[in-house]
């Protein structure tokens, strides 16, 4: 038997917590010690405003359930008032999870530029000034755990979702920055890539699967990546109805070309095939990027000239 993963004594802030995966990651931090803040603007996924009772709903049902918990309703573009009233209602700050989410789904020439900046804005800006304004806190007590919310969407591209993509993609970046960052303080940021049924997925998800993405098949995770035991930062995990993988960046071995006048387009065409072929490649880190001096530094020494095409490199046009 194993021993239960416990949260006492920590704060939590989960974002958009009112519903969806949110909600299920409170009630399970909430069941393990934790004292959590739920937040929730209680808008769902299109923006339409409902009401603050998504977050009270759950704050009630920890609650009924013996566990600590507050309400929040603050946009998470405000994220430091998010901050603010978890650490002067439980005096400290040690995990954020930023899962709050719009969307607003358009083919790009449709897409209008409000509709790219809202959803920038609820995930990007908003995981930054909840992060933002956590670390400090993080770095004096030399403890953190932040969960940045990426996406399939983010991570693979989806059709129709050109600002949620990049959102998302983005949230990949501040992950892996924040880890490197958050080493030498003890504050580990890693990036979730989540399926779930939920108010986000009512109208894109077949009717007959929804019954096996249920969030709280998600939640495990999120809470081995921010409990104390948790080493690892800036990875990247995908999760979804009781899958769990991790993911990371393929490099292929690629080719190198020698610098003189047959360094031309139609020598790079002519070695594609080595530049995308992935059977010897390497798996880059965070923090860690390929060691590019030393590679081009060979090239200078390279006997053999590239495969010529008659043509030779030139920057004029005559
Ligand atoms: P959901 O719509 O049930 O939950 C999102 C919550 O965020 C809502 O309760 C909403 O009121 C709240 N919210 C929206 N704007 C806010 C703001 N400015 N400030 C505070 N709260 C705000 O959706 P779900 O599925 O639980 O999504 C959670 C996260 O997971 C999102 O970041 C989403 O993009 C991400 N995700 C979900 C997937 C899925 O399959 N459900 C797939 C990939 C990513």
């Amino acid at each position: 038997s194993q021993e239960q993963l416990r949260f006492d004594g920590r704060v939590v802030i989960v974002t958009g917590a009112g519903g969806g995966l949110g909600r299920a990651y409170a009630l399970l931090y909430a069941a393990r010690g934790a004292s959590v803040v739920v937040n929730d603007l209680g808008v769902g996924p299109l923006g339409i405003k409902g009401s603050s009772s998504a977050a009270d709903k759950v704050v009630e049902e920890i609650r009924k359930n013996g566990g600590k918990a507050i309400a929040n309703y603050d946009s998470v573009e405000n994220g430091d008032r998010i901050v603010d009233q978890a650490v002067k209602t439980f005096g400290r700050i040690d995990i954020v999870i930023n899962n709050a989410g719009n969307l607003r789904d358009r083919t790009f020439l449709k897409l209008t530029e409000s509709e790219w900046q809202s959803v920038l804005n609820v995930h990007l800006k908003g995981s930054y000034k909840v992060a933002r304004a956590a670390w400090p806190f993080m770095k004096k007590q030399r403890y953190g755990r932040i969960i940045n919310t990426s996406s399939t969407s983010g991570v693979y591209g989806n059709f129709g979702q050109s600002n949620y993509g990049t959102a998302k993609f983005g949230l990949v970046g501040l992950s892996n920055a924040l880890a490197t960052e958050g080493a030498k303080f003890n504050i580990t940021v890693n990036t979730l890539v989540p399926t779930a049924a939920s108010n986000m997925t009512a109208t894109s998800m077949a009717k007959e699967i929804m019954n096996i993405y249920d969030p709280k098949y998600v939640a495990p995770i999120v809470l081995n990546l921010t409990h104390d035991s948790n080493t690892y930062s800036g990875r990247v995990f995908e999760a979804a109805g009781g899958y769990f993988a991790s993911s990371r960046w393929q490099v292929a071995k690629g080719c190198l070309f020698k610098p003189d006048y047959t360094f031309t387009p139609s020598a790079v065409k002519a070695r594609w095939n080595d530049i995308t072929d992935f059977s010897q490649s390497t798996y880059p880190t965070i923090g860690s990027t390929v060691d590019y001096p030393s590679i081009i530094r060979e090239a200078s020494s390279l006997k053999d000239s590239n495969p010529q095409s008659g043509e030779e490199l030139r920057f004029d046009n005559k």
